[in-house]
């Protein structure tokens, strides 16, 4: 495969979107083609299944079943958009991928991450992000900038601060796929050090 493929993660509030619209117009100026997608979703089976696992009407929802919704919607999406993209040659930037599931239902439902990183590994036929970019946030912070929240939003402090730290553990384990950002720096900073690192792979690639 010809393409690059980029994640962001994060906790809630820490400016993803911003970034990855910045990213997308960065590249695209310099003559890329840029596939923008996001998680859950992605692909109408896809948004379908985000509307199941956000929506508060499933409150109490199994974290067995959402774990696997998670995974199924991930798989559908690597299928029909991802790996074309990439297989164009693309670079494909991603809101939230499999680390998301990792963070969210692995460490913070207490489901393992192991077991659910291998299940998204089988949905998506192995396929990794060249690079990840955390933009971390202290969810005492991010979870502030939200008067409504989704089924997810609305757990616990304790909850948001374990994704928080499995990102950070994540990262840790494999610096070279990761780029760890202060959610807090200035927007257009954060945005100039995303960049440098993607500009940076893109020329070794
Ligand atoms: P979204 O509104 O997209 O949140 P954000 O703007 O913060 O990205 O909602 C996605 C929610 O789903 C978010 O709370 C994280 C959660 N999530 C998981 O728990 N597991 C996953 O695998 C994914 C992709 C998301």
């Amino acid at each position: 495969m010809s393409g690059y493929f980029i994640v962001f993660e994060g906790g809630e509030g820490a400016g993803k979107s911003t970034q990855e619209a910045l990213l997308t117009e960065a590249l695209e100026e310099r003559g890329l083609t840029v596939t923008r997608t996001r998680e859950p979703g992605g692909t109408p089976a896809g948004e379908e299944i985000r509307r199941v696992v956000l929506s508060p009407e499933f409150e109490g929802l199994d974290p067995r079943a959402e774990a696997l919704l998670f995974a199924a919607a991930r798989g559908e999406h690597v299928a029909r958009v991802i790996r074309p993209a990439l297989e164009r040659g693309e670079v494909v930037i991603c809101d939230r991928y499999l680390d998301s599931s990792v963070a969210y239902q692995g460490y913070a439902r207490g489901l393992g991450p192991r077991r659910i990183r291998d299940l998204s590994l089988w949905a998506t036929n192995e396929l990794l992000p060249d690079l990840t970019i955390v933009l971390d946030i202290d969810p005492a912070d991010g979870l502030g900038r939200f008067t409504e929240r989704d089924r997810l939003e609305a757990e616990p402090l304790d909850y948001h601060r374990q994704v928080r730290a499995a990102y950070l553990a994540l990262a840790e384990e494999d610096p070279e796929r990761y780029l760890v950002l202060d959610a807090r720096d200035d927007i257009q900073a954060i945005a100039a050090a995303i960049l440098a690192r993607v500009s940076g792979d893109l020329e070794q690639a």
